[in-house]
Order: structure tokens, then C-alpha cells, then sequence
């Protein structure tokens, strides 16, 4: 069994081709969903949380964090083979189309994944990409490969957190919720701590943009309020730009630095506290 490392150009050769670099993928990112769904614990989250939550760990602009993040791949997407920046001014650019009129949304597109930093803070991808999933309470339907990756965690024999409402009242809202732990809570922390000035809907569609279980799936219901489905078109829309703009052509970044700088300066000026 040879391992190819040039593309052969046509035939059965080029179709085995295919076949074996999309199984290495689905591998790489099914092995990533594994070990998040075996060490997502309410435990975990809580220590994550207490960890990150005082945003003490270094100090830098949004647009340094930007350019850290270049220095990132991320297993759990199978779409992106480019800098991570580039998705962050398509998904922004895609926005401002669509939404002209709005320009912290367009800056909700730049900073939305901005939280992929903790993976170059050491931490594990599985506990930095990925759909989230609310912890504590049972697993509903629609967690991507939940079937046959929950099996070694531990809050599955829990008593409480293995029941439907878990730890949690019924329609507590999801602002009560404890996500598993990654890139959007974690941002979110991140805007609180330092007072963007943005509206509630950028923080709600940053701490929830990779919740997909609900946002895509409509599960997780009983644990929303009127106010989480009130929100639920805004994740929705940032969505939308956030996966196609996947298959765009690159942005030609030093032409828009400008004008996102502008809404940095407007809305999250200076050092900021990571
Ligand atoms: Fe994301
Ligand atoms: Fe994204």
C-alpha cells in the first residue's frame, strides 16, 4: 500500500487518488470530533473556563491576533487549505455585501474565529474547532458522529448530566449554558473582557456561530428562551458567509486592511487583554 504524495493525472490511478486523501481526511477530522467528545466534560469546560476566563495570558491588537492565526490549521474543517486570515476577510467581505449599511457586522466576519488562537496557546484543536455542544445534559440527535464517540465520557454514566435537561432548568437560555469548550466561547470572553463596543446579537453570533446542533439542526430546544430564538436569525445569516465564502477567490488583504482597521479603531481599539 503505497503512500501517493503527487496526484497521478487521469484514470483509476487519479480516482484511488481522490478516494484515499478524502478517507486520511474524514479520519483526521472524525479522530478530532473522538477525543472532544470523550474529554468535553462539565469538569473540563468549568477548568477551561476558569482558565481563560480572566483574560491574562498575553496582550495584543485584533489585528495581531488576526495575523497569529495564520499560523493555524484547522482538522476539524475539511473545506480550508489557505491562511486563516483569508477566511476571515472573505466571511467579512461576503457580509459587507450583503449588509452594507451594517459595519460592526462586517467586523463580526473579521473576529468571529479569532478565538482559534487558543489552539497556539497550546491547547488541543478538540478543544478549540469544531461544533460546540451544550455539556451537561444528554446528547441530542444531531451532534456530528455523536452515535460512536461519547462512549468513554464519563458525564454519559452521570446520573444527572445523562438525562435531557441535565443540569439545567427548562428553557433557562442559552446564555446559562455550559458549551463545550473552544474558539467561540472563548472569543466571547474575550469581546466581554475588553467592552467591544458591538451590539448584543455580534456577541451572541461569535459565542454561538459553530453551535450547529441548533443553529443548523434545530435541537437543544428545551433549553432556549423567546430571546436565544430571537437571536437565532442573526447566527443563521453569519453562517451563511461563513461557509460559502469558503470556495471564493482569496481577498486581496492589503487593500481591505484599511478599512477594517477603521472598524478596530471604532469598536475594539488598541492592546487587548487574550
Ligand atoms: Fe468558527
Ligand atoms: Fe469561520
Amino acid at each position: 500500500d503505497a503512500d501517493p504524495s503527487e496526484e497521478p493525472k487521469s484514470g483509476k490511478a487519479k480516482s484511488e487518488y481522490r478516494n484515499y486523501t478524502e478517507g486520511k481526511l474524514l479520519d483526521r477530522v472524525y479522530n478530532t470530533y473522538l477525543l472532544m467528545h470523550t474529554h468535553q466534560t462539565v469538569d473540563f469546560v468549568r477548568k477551561k473556563s476558569a482558565e481563560y476566563g480572566t483574560c491574562s495570558l498575553r496582550k495584543m491588537s485584533a489585528m495581531e491576533a488576526l495575523e497569529l492565526l495564520d499560523q493555524l490549521v484547522d482538522e476539524s474543517d475539511p473545506d480550508v487549505d489557505f491562511p486563516n486570515s483569508y477566511h476571515a476577510y472573505q466571511t467579512a467581505e461576503g457580509i459587507r455585501r450583503a449588509h452594507p449599511d451594517k459595519d460592526w457586522f462586517h467586523l463580526v466576519g473579521l473576529l468571529h474565529d479569532l478565538g482559534k488562537v487558543l489552539a497556539l496557546f497550546g491547547e488541543p484543536q478538540w478543544a478549540v474547532v469544531g461544533d460546540t455542544f451544550p455539556v451537561g445534559c444528554k446528547v441530542q440527535r444531531s451532534v456530528v458522529f455523536g452515535d460512536s464517540t461519547f462512549h468513554d465520557n464519563p458525564d454519559t454514566r452521570d446520573p444527572l448530566y445523562s438525562t435531557e435537561y441535565g443540569m439545567y432548568q427548562p428553557h433557562c437560555g442559552l446564555e446559562n449554558v455550559l458549551m463545550s469548550w473552544g474558539h467561540d466561547e472563548y472569543m466571547y470572553r474575550v469581546m466581554k473582557f475588553n467592552n467591544f463596543a458591538l451590539p448584543k446579537e455580534a456577541f451572541y453570533m461569535v459565542r454561538f456561530h459553530s453551535f450547529y446542533p441548533w443553529h443548523a439542526h434545530g435541537d437543544y430546544l428545551h433549553l432556549c428562551t423567546e430571546e436565544d430564538l430571537r437571536m437565532l436569525p442573526w447566527v443563521r445569516e453569519l453562517n451563511k458567509f461563513d461557509l460559502y465564502t469558503k470556495q471564493e477567490e482569496l481577498p486581496d488583504v492589503q487593500q481591505l486592511q484599511g478599512y477594517y482597521q477603521s472598524l478596530i479603531d471604532k469598536y475594539c481599539p488598541g492592546q487587548l487583554c487574550w
